[in-house]
């Protein structure tokens, strides 16, 4: 009896001193004594957190200054980063089955993380039209905070490769190959891709590439392939002798973009017919495949997740940049594929040939410059350029009152100057990161890395899904 009148007068002291220095105190001081207390006070104690956290989810944005709030959400992203770059494998195994969630969490719908994918052909130089119709787009991906509907920050993951398997499809000099595969990766570097934001990697570095455009060749209509306009057109140019692979390189590019889950792939316009294709077949894919107990029993005895393999991806296509043309016809594409390099400003020429280019380039006997006329595309062309490689944002009244009235002869200096400012930053950048090799290899191991991970992982899944004999598991090494 004394020793538990004792007891509780001790307790009764260390709560109150405990109270008296704090909450957590007073819980941790408690919880050695009584257990019953414990339980009790455990679940104010979790109550009272989560209404504070509430309170300053709600409350605290409010009054913070906009630095203030800029960095926590910077913070915010970089912690969504790291983790989906750490565990997430794709868009469906990041988010938490809805079950293991408490109660109160099920009303707020489960955010959908973003995988973005693209990529270049290191064929010749990378011009204008890639930079302004796709790589500078990658590069406001990777900094820019993504919102879905609920507006929430959605965490993103980047993956963008140099697709060197693409670049043999055309005839292709191998002396050449490697210099161009680095030199591209260089530029995407150079341009503003960051490698701990962004995975950076050759495509030849990840095997499974190769492997799914097999296994989707096998499921492709043929006819869904005869419909792709550049095939029609870089067939023609190469008559009786054009290699097969250039007409099932749609199909590698589906598979470039399906392996990763891709819910985003940022490109110029003339590649929204594949995109399209890559849809069909992801549909096609999910339904022949991905559906009924067969499936689902297959799945179990492979130990991978029984729901459908692919997401169908977003082509992410500008407004403005998405097509640039020709310098010396302004209604074809600048492309790397035309023989006249005067045709197109490579990313990497020097002030003097851009200014020669721009000196040079196809212009008209109208006075004055003028967008969007449809007799004269090469106006709206180089205008549209000139847009484009402004330092700042500057909509087009502005820019017509500047040069509207110039006469040709006084526009070129104008916009080749434009452009050599714009581009000069990057080529420094570009000698600097390509004068390091080691350090462009280390990127490139690190990004195939990471690519390898999660593209072994769906080409699994598609293995399953069509029957494949799964072989198990290599067992590590027995110690001696
Ligand atoms: P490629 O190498 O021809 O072009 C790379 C990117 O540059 C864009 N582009 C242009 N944009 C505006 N104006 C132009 N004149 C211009 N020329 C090229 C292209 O639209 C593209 O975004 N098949 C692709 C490469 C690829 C790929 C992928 C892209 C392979 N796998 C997966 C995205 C996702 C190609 O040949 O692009």
């Amino acid at each position: 009896m004394t020793i538990r009148l004792n007891y509780s007068i001790t307790a009764m002291i260390v709560f109150a001193v405990a109270v008296a220095s704090g909450r957590n105190n007073c819980f941790r001081a408690v919880s050695a004594f009584t257990p019953t207390l414990t339980t009790t006070v455990r679940n104010q104690h979790h109550h009272s957190t989560r209404t504070s956290v509430a309170t300053t989810s709600i409350v605290a944005p409010l009054n913070w200054n906009h630095h203030q709030h800029h960095q926590q959400r910077q913070q915010q992203q970089q912690q969504t980063r790291q983790m989906s770059t750490t565990t997430s494998t794709s868009t469906e195994e990041t988010t938490s089955s809805p079950d293991d969630e408490p109660q109160e969490k099920k009303k707020k719908k489960p955010i959908r993380p973003e995988r973005v994918l693209s990529g270049v052909q290191p064929t010749g130089s990378l011009h204008l039209g890639n930079y302004l119709g796709a790589i500078r787009q990658w590069v406001d991906f990777q900094n820019e905070d993504q919102f879905n509907d609920d507006g929430d920050v959605v965490p993103v993951e980047n993956f963008f490769c140099v697709v060197d398997l693409h670049a043999i499809t055309m005839p292709h000099d191998p002396k050449d190959l490697q210099e161009s595969t680095l030199s591209s990766a260089a530029l995407y570097l150079a341009a503003g891709i960051d490698p701990t934001k962004s995975k950076i990697f050759v495509q030849s570095h990840v095997p499974a590439h190769s492997e799914l455009a097999w296994l989707l060749n096998c499921i492709t209509p043929m006819g869904w392939l005869e419909r792709m306009i550049q095939f029609k057109e870089k067939a023609k140019k190469q008559g009786e002798s054009v290699g097969v692979g250039l007409f099932s390189y749609p199909i590698l590019m589906a598979a470039d973009i399906m392996l990763y889950q891709s819910t985003k792939v940022p490109v110029g316009e003339d590649q929204r017919q594949h995109l399209e294709l890559t849809r069909d077949i992801v549909r096609r894919f999910n339904d022949l495949f991905c559906k009924g107990n067969q499936y689902k029993k297959r799945c179990k005895a492979a130990g991978v997740p029984s729901r459908p393999v692919f997401v169908e991806p977003d082509a992410i296509i500008l407004k403005e940049g998405a097509r640039v043309m020709s310098l010396t016809d302004g209604s074809s594409k600048m492309s790397k594929s035309d023989p006249s390099d005067a045709s197109r400003i490579n990313v990497l020429d020097d002030p003097k040939t851009i200014r020669d280019k721009i000196k040079r380039c196809k212009t008209d006997a109208i006075p004055g410059i003028e967008w969007d006329n449809p007799d004269r595309p090469e106006a709206t062309n180089l205008l549209n350029i000139y847009s484009a490689v402004q330092p700042t944002k500057r909509t087009k009244e502005d820019i017509l009152n500047e040069v509207g009235e110039m006469t040709w002869g006084e526009f070129k200096p104008v916009i080749a100057d434009a452009i050599v400012n714009h581009l000069q930053p990057i080529q420094d950048r570009y000698y600097e990161v390509r004068n390091d090799p080691d350090a462009l290899n280390e990127i490139l191991k690190q990004g195939a890395d990471a690519a390898n991970e999660v593209a072994e992982r769906t080409l699994l899944n598609t293995k399953v899904a069509m029957g494949f004999n799964i072989p198990p598991p290599a067992q590590p090494p027995a110690s001696k």
